[in-house]
């Protein structure tokens, strides 16, 4: 191919991309195919207003023989961060049939690497950004497939609200769908306890791997995870907060215990996690809808409706103003899909 070959179809060679995090309900963790990150279980997530990522991709500025380059917050994007980049910016420029390298500029709205899912928002920011630039139109399933090459739960941030996952077992097979709701996604809320917004000593790339190779318990989490989504689906069918709630806790806290059983043990909660979870549940005695889900970092999400979330923010404020000094909060609502501008 034409080194110099430059993006021509749709005449486009930069683009900005928006797209937001998502948490999820039912958890993916554990890959059947790492190359293609094909997932071991389906998952459920909520995509989530106020947590983003915006990306700017140029295949213009760059001499052609020059390396990708990527920068995050302003400061340069190098190791393995980069690697990762230029691997799905290589998925793109494959499929559009060009050779140019891109100089990319992404700002996150949330903490990179901390469990609050920046490698969702900013895979899928990514991906959206990068194939428009490279004058592809691809679908939103076809999104979803490629940003899926980048982390799998980007796969997820190409929808708005509630999304399913299907781990599927080919490239063709895997993908997210927006899971029809009714509204109901606009009813549940999560509250967000930011206890350390600092990155992660694992990443989810490695504690997933070590989790699926050494965890004697990853088979039972996998076991249940198929009545856990099977509830989930249904709990949101009725709108059933409450049946929503135990299913994500557990399969949560199924995935978490996991994770401590593997060599050597991945422990992403610390003190503060652990006094977080119990006042989820003296909020739940006390009368709140509240049900808790961590990610691969140590900040709890609690789920709830939208109506009580500032009410259950305020209470878990003063719970743990003792126990957590100087936790962050946030209260997250359901947010939109992936928007890229030219
Ligand atoms: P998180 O819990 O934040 O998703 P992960 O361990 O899954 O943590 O992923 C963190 C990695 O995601 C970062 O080290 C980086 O490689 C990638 N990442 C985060 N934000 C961006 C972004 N805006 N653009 C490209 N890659 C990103
Ligand atoms: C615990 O999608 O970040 O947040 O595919 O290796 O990039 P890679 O991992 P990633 O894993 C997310 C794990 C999780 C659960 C989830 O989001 O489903
Ligand atoms: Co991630």
């Amino acid at each position: 191919m034409d080194p110099r070959a430059a993006p021509q179809r749709g005449g486009c060679v930069k683009a900005t991309a928006t797209a937001h995090a998502n948490i999820a309900l039912i958890k993916y963790w554990g890959k059947a195919n790492e190359d293609l990150i094909i997932p071991i279980t389906s998952s459920l997530s909520l995509t989530l207003d106020d947590l983003f990522t915006t990306t700017t991709v140029d295949f213009s500025s760059l001499e052609p023989t020059a390396a990708d380059q990527a920068t995050l917050d302003g400061a340069t994007v190098s190791g393995r961060p980069l690697e990762r980049i230029c691997g799905l910016l290589d998925l793109v420029r494959e499929r559009a049939g060009i050779d140019q390298p891109a100089k990319v500029t992404s700002e996150n709205m949330v903490p990179t690497a901390a469990g609050l899912a920046s490698s969702a928002s900013g895979f899928a920011a990514l991906t959206g950004a990068a194939a428009v630039a490279a004058g592809l139109e691809l679908s939103d399933r076809e999104l979803s497939r490629l940003a899926r090459r980048g982390s799998g739960s980007a796969s997820r941030s190409i929808f708005g609200g509630l999304a399913i996952w299907h781990a599927g077992d080919s490239d063709e097979t895997s993908f997210a769908d927006p899971v029809v709701d009714h509204g109901f996604a606009q009813e549940i809320s999560l509250v967000v306890l930011v206890l350390n917004s600092g990155p992660k000593a694992v990443s989810s790339r490695d504690g997933m791997r070590r989790t699926v190779d050494t965890s004697p318990l990853y088979e039972s989490w996998v076991a249940e995870h198929a009545g856990h989504l099977r509830e989930a689906l249904a709990a949101v069918a009725d709108r059933d907060l409450p049946r929503l709630g135990e299913a994500a806790e557990a399969n949560a806290l199924g995935m978490h215990a996991a994770m401590r059983a593997a060599n050597p043990p991945i422990n992403y909660m610390n003190d503060a996690s652990c006094a977080a979870l119990q006042a989820v549940k003296d909020a739940r005695a006390a009368g709140f809808p509240a049900w808790a889900t961590m990610d691969a970092g140590p900040n709890v999400k609690v789920l709830t409706s939208t109506k009580r979330a500032a009410e259950l923010e305020a209470w878990l404020q003063s719970r743990l103003k003792d126990s957590v000094p100087g936790m962050d909060t946030v209260v997250a609502h359901a947010g939109p899909g992936l928007t890229v501008t030219r």
